[in-house]
């Protein structure tokens, strides 16, 4: 319902207006692009989260995430067992607000496949995203992810027979899309409590098959290598080797000083260069206000290095909400959302001073 009048106007009747910023736009979006045969479709949904429909038809989603980060200062400290804590030895929260819109409705949501989810770090696993699958996509559709995930999903009340524990060597096939599981390199996540009663010793190095996991997404047109959280790992040589890498999206960002987390700039390039992949594209730099990174930094960088090292990928400089067709974009160095008006002049125009136009 529209309000008209100030007395008629909430808090609530705002934030129903305004909230989220990108309506149904990109749900609709989604829906209504038809893949044609030899492609596929990719759309970023805000930090790690992507969309990819192949040339059937079929959609995952991967670590679709529609959360928030820091909302108040009045948060008490971090306790010693928080990941943060123990890496860098403070206690002060970090003021990591959420810095880019919603740009899609799970609620609205109704075609989906299968929705996968790497690791159970809480911009990545979402209650809400998993509640609005649940209501709204008819389909029983598999909820997938490694043991910690769905410890999470069943923590939350998901129902067990929709839940898929997967592990590095696993395959999954959705329709005509092949999945295969392979390592995490996300140190961070073997340094966080799971929701669960039993946690490891403070020296114990948990399993991360347990914790978090890459996936391979192999579509006619291409495959697809999402590196989730994993930091730099020299064993991306090895997966390299082991898959046929046509687009690798990573996880990038600025981190503070005592933090290591995301991989910078010269590491993105070094993943894409040993993945053997066309394009790379760096995710997560987006989300957090106080780890924003530029993605045009990586294409600088790239530059500099590319006749010396004969590289054979370029970087790709997203935007969140944005959509990536292969092979299509497969030479595109940055994306730029529609810019519209394409029908100018198509009716006359009314103005009271064309001559100046
Ligand atoms: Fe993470
Ligand atoms: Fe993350």
């Amino acid at each position: 319902m529209t309000v008209d009048n100030v007395n008629d106007v909430t808090e609530q009747t705002w934030k129903d207006e305004v909230f989220p910023e990108w309506g149904t736009w990109l749900n609709e979006e989604i829906d209504r692009t038809k893949v044609a045969q030899g492609k596929f479709a990719m759309w970023w949904l805000v930090n790690m989260g992507i969309w990819i429909k192949s040339d059937h038809q079929t959609s995952i989603a991967i670590d679709l995430w529609c959360g928030t980060g820091k909302t108040t200062h009045d948060k008490p400290d971090m306790s010693p067992r928080h990941q943060w804590s123990r890496l860098t030895g403070g206690r002060k929260i970090q003021p990591n607000l959420r810095a880019q819109p919603m740009v899609i409705n799970p609620f609205a949501i109704h075609n989906l496949d299968a929705y996968l989810v790497t690791h159970f770090h809480h911009d990545h696993i979402d209650m809400n995203v998993a509640a609005a699958i649940l209501q709204n996509v008819e389909e029983p559709i598999p909820f997938i992810g490694p043991k910690d995930v769905v410890d999470q999903w069943l923590d939350w009340g998901v129902p067990a027979d929709r839940c898929q524990v997967v592990k590095p060597g696993d395959v999954v096939k959705i329709k005509d899309v092949e999945i295969d599981v392979t390592d995490s390199f996300d140190r961070s996540v073997l340094i966080t409590d799971p929701d669960e009663k039993n946690l490891p010793d403070d020296s114990q190095v948990p399993d991360m098959d347990e914790r978090a996991v890459n996936y391979v997404i192999k579509t006619s047109a291409g495959n697809i290598y999402d590196a989730a959280d994993s930091h730099y790992s020299s064993y991306f040589a090895k997966h390299g080797q082991d898959f046929d890498v046509d687009v690798a999206v990573v996880a990038y960002g600025e981190n503070p000083i005592g933090v290591q987390d995301k991989m910078t700039s010269v590491d993105v390039l070094r993943a894409a260069e040993a993945l053997q992949t066309n394009v790379v594209i760096p995710l997560h730099w987006d989300v957090w206000s106080n780890m924003l990174g530029d993605p045009t930094e990586v294409e600088q960088v790239w530059k500099m290095r590319k006749e010396r090292f004969n590289y054979k990928f370029h970087p790709f400089s997203w935007l969140p909400g944005g959509h990536f067709i292969y092979p299509d974009d497969k030479d595109k160095l940055e994306y730029y959302h529609e810019r519209g008006f394409e029908d100018c002049y198509t009716h006359d125009i009314n103005l009271p001073y064309k001559s100046f136009l």
